[in-house]
């Protein structure tokens, strides 16, 4: 299979706002707002807009290459955080929830304490699946091949005619396979590759305030949709964050504010610098 015929599963979640979002007084100085409404007048004021000093191009085997996705899967997909869930998913202790994450089949668990954890979904005896359900409240796990027991925080409790088949056994060294986990900001992070070497909090240190201020504990998940892509994953990543399309493809939505709507300026209406300027 190759790069670009792979395929990109996503999965997004469409949560409801619960909280109304008071002005982050630190979000931007005076001094960096009036300097970005400068430019932007700037660009109004010439017609054009904001881009790249210099013109970039991707070379097309970034995105057809294997051994390029190989990678990307290697160094980005099984050795970085991924949100596994939101917090309320797990809403009591024993509450699980069954998830993929770079491929890899992943167990959620709440403990008595409260504490979140994350495993290879995987028996420890001979690899079975051990969680079929998508999720539901569980103390202990069964497996369905040979019916060995954990714990929600993945300890082996039973192991059926263990005297007489396990009798040298240290159930201790036999837990499931335990993922870097940790909760924050109301969403469950979790590194799916269970030897990657990655401190979550530095990792999303840099978004933390913003994180925090979201309040994202708050919110509830309203709607959850899958969607599947023939593509390579970058174009759907790249198509996310630019603007060039919103006149073309969102012309009945994100149109009505693009370059040819604001009638002062004939500039992108929500960040048109005559009209934020106007409301100084
Ligand atoms: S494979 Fe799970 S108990 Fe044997």
């Amino acid at each position: 299979m190759t790069a670009y015929q792979s395929v990109s599963k996503i999965t997004y979640q469409l949560v409801s706002v619960t909280t109304y979002q008071p002005v982050r007084e630190d979000a931007i100085d005076r001094e960096t707002e009036l300097s970005l409404l400068d430019e932007l007048k700037g660009l109004s004021d010439t017609g054009s807009a904001y881009l790249d000093e210099t013109v970039t191009r991707s070379a097309v085997e970034d995105y057809t290459s294997q051994a390029c996705f190989d990678l990307e899967k290697r160094r980005v997909f099984s050795t970085l955080p991924h949100i596994g869930c939101h917090g309320t998913e797990l809403s009591e202790p024993g509450a699980f929830r069954r998830v993929e994450l770079a491929g890899k089949p992943v167990l959620l668990t709440r403990d008595h304490d409260g504490k979140a954890h994350a495993f290879l979904n995987v028996c420890h005896h001979r690899g079975a699946r051990l969680v079929e359900d998508r999720h539901g409240c569980k103390h202990v796990f069964s497996c369905p091949y040979h019916a060995w027991t954990w714990s929600n925080t993945g300890m082996l409790r039973g192991i059926p005619h263990q005297k007489q088949g396990f009798p040298d056994i240290d159930k201790s060294q036999y837990g499931l396979i335990r993922l870097p986990c940790v909760e924050r900001f109301g969403w469950v992070w979790v590194v799916p590759d269970p030897s990657a070497d990655v401190d979550i909090d530095a990792h999303l240190a840099p978004i933390a305030a913003d994180m925090e201020w979201l309040d994202m504990d708050s919110l509830q998940i309203a709607q959850e949709t899958e969607l599947t892509c023939a593509t390579n994953w970058k174009l759907l990543v790249e198509g996310g964050i630019e603007a060039y399309h919103f006149s073309v493809v969102h012309a009945k939505l994100l149109g009505r504010i693009s370059p040819t709507i604001c009638p002062a300026t004939n500039a992108l209406a929500h960040i048109c610098a005559a009209c934020c300027l106007a409301s100084r």
